[in-house]
């Protein structure tokens, strides 16, 4: 996978579907993610979790984020994906890449050892991460935070992940450089990721806080091979092509953001392939705020840790 000066959209819950990543696609974003997926309920067949794979456009280049802490559920997950790929089943043709959520800050995930909370367990993470570079049919990688909480950062766990990702060759590792106890708008820490860039032999995705080009650069500067973007997005979807130009220029671009042409192409997509109500109701809040003038950024559920 060549990942160089990449722009991504990030995995956002109650965000991400299918029409969104069309319209940061058609702006410029380079990859864009599924909301997190958990393993758990695919292995079950629940209906509702297998709908969030909406990868029906083989031009929006889209890798599924999954939410896995048992080792054998991930890999019952891989090798069903394989098999649909096998089939030729082109919602899992158009499957890009396969990442690995350690960053999800929820208390529910958190409080049943997933996500960050396994960061720290080097032996389900390496039995963990050895069944994803077996087992994916697809490049893949991983997006964590820095550990659970200051005890995680001191011990310097993320450190340990990325030699386990030097070792086993992935494809990526995005760094939300943060612990999980730290709320959205808390500053993310540059320290940790510069040792981490100082280590690591894959290529190291930065984010947080990235909103135009200057704040692209900044990542880009200290060596990181792609940004991925979340909440800069919603705001201003726009946010790739203007960070695009500003790295080729070195100028800040000005464009007429028309947010009500942008609405009718969200809704074209999400309407045609049967978005879920979450994803049109929270667009179409955030898009008809943006037509008014009101940029603040919203969270789309009630879940405190995406505010
Ligand atoms: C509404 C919302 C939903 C999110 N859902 C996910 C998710 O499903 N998986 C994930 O790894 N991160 C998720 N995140 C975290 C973002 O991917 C990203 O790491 C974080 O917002 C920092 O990036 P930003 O400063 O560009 O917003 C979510 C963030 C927001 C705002």
């Amino acid at each position: 996978m060549d990942i160089k000066n990449a722009l991504w959209l990030s995995p956002m819950e109650g965000v991400s579907d299918l029409g969104f990543r069309s319209l940061c696609v058609k702006r410029g974003a380079d990859l864009t993610f599924t909301e997190m997926i958990r393993a758990d309920a695919l292995v079950r067949n629940n209906k509702a979790t297998i709908e969030l794979i909406d990868t029906y456009l083989k031009e929006v280049p889209t890798g599924l984020q999954l939410l896995a802490s048992k080792p054998a559920t991930l890999e019952k997950v891989l090798k069903m994906i394989s098999k649909k790929r096998e089939e030729g089943d082109p919602l899992y043709l158009n499957i890009s890449c396969i990442d690995l959520n350690f960053g999800c800050p929820s208390k529910d995930v958190i409080t049943k050892g997933a996500g960050p909370a396994l960061l720290k367990r080097d032996q389900r993470m390496r039995d963990l991460l050895t069944t994803l570079k077996k087992e994916s049919p697809v490049p893949c990688g991983i997006k964590m935070r820095l550990g659970l909480g200051v005890g995680d950062k001191r011990n310097k766990v993320y450190l340990r992940v990325i030699e386990l990702a030097n070792e086993l060759e992935l494809d990526w590792v995005t760094v939300h450089s943060k612990t999980a106890d730290q709320k959205s708008f808390d500053p993310i820490d540059l320290d940790p990721l510069r040792e981490i860039l100082a280590i690591s032999k894959v290529p190291i995705i930065g984010n947080g806080f990235v909103t135009d080009g200057k704040s692209a650069k900044h990542f880009f500067d200290m060596g990181c091979a792609g940004v991925m973007i979340a909440r800069g997005a919603i705001i201003n979807p726009w946010v790739f092509e203007e960070i695009k130009e500003y790295l080729k220029t070195g100028k800040v671009s000005r464009r007429d953001k028309d947010y009500a042409a942008a609405l009718a192409e969200y809704e074209y997509i999400a309407i045609q392939y049967n978005a879920k109500d979450k994803f049109l109701t929270y667009h179409r809040k955030t898009f008809l705020d943006h037509i008014k003038g009101n940029f603040g950024y919203h969270a789309p559920t009630k879940n405190k840790e995406w505010v």
